[in-house]
C-alpha cells in the first residue's frame, strides 16, 4: 500500500523529494528551447488569463515544463496521472510546492488513487481538458450520462452526485493515438460533447514522439528493468505503425541478431519486411522471440496461446497506451508461481518449469521503467499542446456550437512548431522560389 501526501492543491507521495524534482524540471527546461520560446510570449501576452486547464498526463518531468508554460501564459493548471505507473514523484513533489498549479500523482497509484485524482481535477471545472488516452474526456462523459460503473463510483466519493461538470469545457486536446481512437469513436456514435483537438495526429507530433521518441524510450525501459544484453537476441514487435517502427529500428541499431515484426495490415507488413525486418505471425514468433514489445493500441496480442509457446526466459513488455495487450490474466492463470525478481520485472513460471518475465505489470514500458521520451522529443508534442491550449481559447466562441467533433491541429501550428525546432537546431534549409510555388500549384505545364 503506497502511502501519500493531501493538501489543498496536491495528492503526492513525498514532499520531501521536491528538491530531486526541481533539478529534474530544470533539466528538462534545458532540453526544451521551443517550449520555452512559447513560454517567453506567454509571459508578455498572457493568452490564457484565468483559463482553468485540467490535464491528465504522464507526470513527467516533460509534463512540468508544460504546466509552468500554461501558467505563465495566465492558467491556472490541474494535474493529474494518465497512468498508474508514469509518474515520476520527485517532479509531483516540486509541482505541489508551485502556486498555480494542483498536481494529484504517484507511481503505483492504486484504481481508487486514479480516478480520485481526475475527479480532483474534475473539481476544479475546467474549461479545457488535455488528456493522454481520454480518461478525463470518459469520466466527464460517463458522469454526465449517469453511467453505472465502478470507476463513476469512485468519482462520486469526491464530486457526489452532480453529474454537470463537463458543461463547463469549452473544448479539449488528445496526445495519444490511443486517446484519437476512442474520441473518433465517441464522435461516430454521436457521443461526444465538446471539440477536441487530435494533437497526437499533427507531424510534428507523431513523427517524432511516437516514432523516434517511444523507438528510444522504449528500449531505455526494457534495458533499465532487465540489463539485458540486447546483441545477439530476437527482438519481436507486434505492430509496425509509428511507435513499433521506431522501436524496431532501435532493436536493431542496438544489436540485435534479428528483428520480428508482427502486424495485421498488408501494407505495414510490406513496408517492414522492404525495410529489411522479418515478418510472420505472433503463432511463430512466439516460439523464437527472446524479447516481445507490444505497440499497437490493440488488445491481447499477445495471448494465452502465444504465451504457452515462449522459449523459457522469454520477456515481454507493452509501450502501447493500455496494460491490455498482453492477455496478462492468462498468464497469470497458466503459471504456477510469480515473483518479482527485480523492480518492474515480475518472474512467472510455468508448470513445466519455463519462465516468462513480464515487465512494469505491462503498462507502458518507456515510462514506468525509464523516463518516457527525452525531452527534445517532448519539446515539440508540449509546444504542439501549449499553442493548442491558446487556440481553443481564442475560438472557444465558435468552438461552442461545433458540439462533439475531433478537430485536427491547424497548420500554422505544426509549421510553427517545425519552424522553431529547426532553429533552436540549427537546421538550414530552401524555400520554394515564386516560381517553384506557382508550378506547384499548376496543372498546366507538363512535358
Ligand atoms: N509508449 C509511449 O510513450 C507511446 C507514445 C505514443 C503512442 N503510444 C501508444 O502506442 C500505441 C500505438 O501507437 P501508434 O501511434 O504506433 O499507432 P499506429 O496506429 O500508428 O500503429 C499501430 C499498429 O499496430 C497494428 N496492429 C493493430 N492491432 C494489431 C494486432 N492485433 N497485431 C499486430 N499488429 C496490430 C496496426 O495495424 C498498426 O500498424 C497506441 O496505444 C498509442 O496510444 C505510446
Amino acid at each position: 500500500m503506497v502511502t501519500t501526501e493531501v493538501g489543498d492543491t496536491f495528492e503526492v507521495r513525498d514532499l520531501s523529494l521536491a528538491e530531486e524534482g526541481k533539478n529534474l524540471i530544470e533539466w528538462a527546461e534545458l532540453h526544451m528551447p521551443v517550449l520555452r520560446k512559447i513560454r517567453e510570449r506567454f509571459i508578455k501576452e498572457k493568452p490564457l488569463q484565468d483559463v482553468r486547464v485540467g490535464c491528465c498526463l504522464h507526470i513527467t518531468k516533460e509534463t512540468a515544463v508544460l504546466g509552468q508554460t500554461l501558467k505563465a501564459g495566465g492558467a491556472k493548471v490541474f494535474l493529474c496521472a494518465s497512468n498508474p505507473l508514469s509518474t515520476t514523484d520527485e517532479v509531483a513533489a516540486a509541482l505541489a510546492e508551485e502556486d498555480g498549479i494542483h498536481v494529484y500523482a504517484w507511481k503505483f497509484m492504486d484504481t481508487e488513487g486514479y480516478y480520485r485524482s481526475i475527479s480532483n481535477v474534475i473539481k476544479n471545472e475546467p474549461h479545457i481538458s488535455v488528456d493522454d488516452g481520454a480518461d478525463l474526456v470518459g469520466i466527464l462523459h460517463k458522469m454526465k450520462r449517469g453511467e453505472q460503473a465502478p470507476e463513476v463510483d469512485i468519482v462520486k466519493k469526491v464530486l457526489g452526485e452532480r453529474i454537470d461538470w463537463i458543461d463547463n469545457v469549452w473544448a479539449g486536446a488528445e496526445e495519444t493515438t490511443t486517446g484519437v481512437i476512442r474520441l473518433r469513436a465517441m464522435a461516430a456514435d454521436g457521443a461526444m460533447l465538446y471539440p477536441i483537438l487530435a494533437t497526437n495526429d499533427t507531424p510534428t507530433k507523431w513523427d517524432y514522439d511516437n516514432y523516434i521518441g517511444t523507438g528510444q524510450s522504449t528500449i531505455d525501459g526494457v534495458l533499465r528493468a532487465t540489463a539485458d544484453l540486447l546483441a545477439g537476441k530476437v527482438f519481436v514487435v507486434a505492430g509496425y505503425g509509428r511507435c513499433g517502427r521506431g522501436i524496431a529500428m532501435r532493436a536493431k541499431g542496438m544489436g540485435a541478431r534479428r528483428v520480428i515484426i508482427v502486424e495485421v495490415k498488408p501494407h505495414k507488413v510490406l513496408t517492414a519486411a522492404l525495410e529489411g525486418m522479418d515478418v510472420m505471425p505472433i503463432k511463430e514468433a512466439a516460439k523464437v522471440g527472446d524479447i516481445f514489445v507490444t505497440a499497437t493500441g490493440c488488445k491481447n496480442v499477445i495471448a494465452r496461446e502465444h504465451m504457452e509457446l515462449m522459449k523459457d526466459g522469454a520477456v515481454l513488455a507493452n509501450s502501447g497506451h493500455f496494460n491490455v495487450e498482453i492477455e496478462i490474466p492468462a498468464l497469470e492463470e497458466i503459471a504456477v508461481e510469480k515473483k518479482e525478481i527485480r523492480p518492474l520485472v515480475n518472474q512467472y513460471t510455468l508448470k513445466d518449469g519455463r519462465r516468462i518475465f513480464l515487465l512494469a505489470d505491462g503498462r507502458l514500458v518507456n515510462l514506468a521503467a525509464a523516463e518516457g521520451h527525452p525531452s527534445e522529443v517532448m519539446d515539440m508534442s508540449f509546444s504542439d499542446q501549449a499553442l493548442a491550449v491558446e487556440w481553443i481559447c481564442k475560438n472557444k466562441d465558435d468552438l461552442k456550437n461545433r458540439g462533439g467533433v475531433v478537430i485536427d491541429i491547424p497548420k500554422e501550428i505544426d509549421n510553427q512548431v517545425a519552424q522553431l525546432k529547426c532553429e533552436v537546431m540549427g537546421l538550414k534549409y530552401d524555400l520554394l522560389t515564386q516560381e517553384q510555388d506557382k508550378y506547384l500549384k499548376s496543372w498546366d505545364e507538363g512535358t
